[in-house]
């Protein structure tokens, strides 16, 4: 069932829309809330008004209607859904997604929204193929958009192959196992991601390499297998993941105190690349160049979270794990960083300049616990999250 789930649909512009107005009404028959958004191709395809009247909704076709605009922005249209379903998708609506575009509503609210987002791909078999679309697809993958089909079969335009758009009862399907209880679910998780930045002035800081990719990967595997999951992120350059709560931080100080404030919960993920040192007595002015010499600066020890959380008696989560960031003698220097955080996991990784990891898409990593060691081979951030949000779950079942 999906009593009560809000979901908005986008139906794009193919001869396959006409499958979507019979999704509508599959969609509601379980109890879903459904408020449909129709491209101007689309409504090539079907009416305005039967897929109004099929949804029991209005049905949302510009970017700048004021109307619109007056009753719900297209933001916050965005984000009240609790899915966000394209169907069909076509390629240039995969395309857009891929690139960021948003030059009409539908590719605009794609843009906007903070909720999980499901395809349903629609096309050509050719323009399935094409390179450029497989780019795409791989991309949206990558990106964490749920996909479902497209078939094989008899296509309107004559030819056979894959690009059918899945049928209305296998995109519910999708659609409801996307909602099912997943094994992690009930299970309250700590990410933290990102690199920390320590203050020199109000214009300079230390910084480091950290993308912040490992840690959203992992944030939302966790929150695919169900779980609740907060997310405490210093500047990274990806995106946080959608349907997570976000804590945005700079300092390795505010990191505690978010982190902090997040306890109790199941386990934590601790995948942040936290500034080691931060300079004492930061300036409150910027430093000026002075006949005097170069600046001085002191260091002082920032806190170290990971041990923090590891260690303490009140509130440790069942499974802490942690990163370790090494350039030489990996496996020794995790294990012993293992027990001298104390946490139950360690995945060491080599982050020496030409693994390509810090910034990179890809990752080969050890993960050891007390009992083993396990040398994963070189797979992408996303596939090491899923992994490991998997092993995580099989530990807290
Ligand atoms: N970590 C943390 N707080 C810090 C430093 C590190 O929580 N102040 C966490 C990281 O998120 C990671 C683990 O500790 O999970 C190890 O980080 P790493 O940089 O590899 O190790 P360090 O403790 O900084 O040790 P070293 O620099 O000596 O390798």
């Amino acid at each position: 069932m999906l009593t009560g789930k809000h979901i908005l649909l986008i139906i794009g512009g193919g001869i396959a829309a006409f499958k979507s107005l019979d999704l509508i009404r599959r969609m509601r028959e379980r109890g879903a809330i459904v408020t449909p958004v129709l491209t101007k191709a689309g409504e090539e395809f079907v009416t305005p008004l039967s897929v109004s009247a099929l949804a029991g909704s209005t049905v949302y076709r510009n970017l700048f209607d004021l109307n619109d605009e007056a009753e719900m922005g297209h933001i916050q249209l965005s984000r009240v859904s609790d899915l966000v379903v394209v169907a069909p998708a076509t390629a240039d609506l995969m395309g857009k997604m891929a690139s960021g575009l948003a030059n009409d509503l539908a590719s605009t609210l794609l843009l906007a929204t903070d909720t999980p987002v499901l395809i349903a791909p629609a096309m050509n078999v050719r323009m399935w193929q094409h390179a450029a679309t497989q780019r795409n697809l791989a991309t949206l993958k990558n990106d964490g958009v749920g996909v479902v089909g497209p078939n094989d079969g008899d296509m309107a335009c004559g030819e056979f192959g894959p690009g059918r758009m899945a049928e209305p009862l296998e995109i519910v399907a999708a659609i409801q196992t996307h909602f099912s209880a997943g094994p992690l679910s009930g299970q309250r998780i700590l990410v933290t991601s990102g690199p920390t930045h320590e203050p020199i002035d109000p214009v300079r800081y230390i910084a480091n390499r950290s993308s912040g990719a490992q840690g959203t990967a992992i944030a939302r595997a966790l929150s695919a297998l169900g779980a609740e999951v907060v997310f405490v992120t210093g500047p990274a350059d990806v995106p946080p993941p959608a349907g997570v709560d976000i804590v945005h931080v700079k300092t390795a100080q505010e990191m505690l105190g978010a982190v902090e404030a997040t306890l109790p919960v199941h386990a934590a993920v601790f995948a942040a690349a936290v500034a080691d040192w931060r300079v004492d007595c930061a300036s409150d002015r910027k430093l000026k160049k002075s006949k005097g010499g170069l600046p001085q600066l002191a260091f002082v020890e920032n806190p170290d979270i990971l041990r923090h959380i590891a260690q303490s008696k009140k509130d440790r989560p069942k499974l802490v794990v942690g990163f370790a960031a090494e350039t030489n003698d990996v496996l020794e220097n995790a294990t012993a960083k293992r027990l001298r955080k104390g946490c139950d996991w360690i995945v060491a990784n080599d982050v020496s300049t030409g693994s390509g990891v810090m910034g990179g898409a890809e990752n080969t990593v050890i993960v050891i616990d007390e009992h083993r060691t396990e040398t994963w081979p070189k797979m992408t951030k996303v596939e090491v999250a899923k992994r490991l949000a998997e092993r995580m779950a099989q530990a807290l079942a």
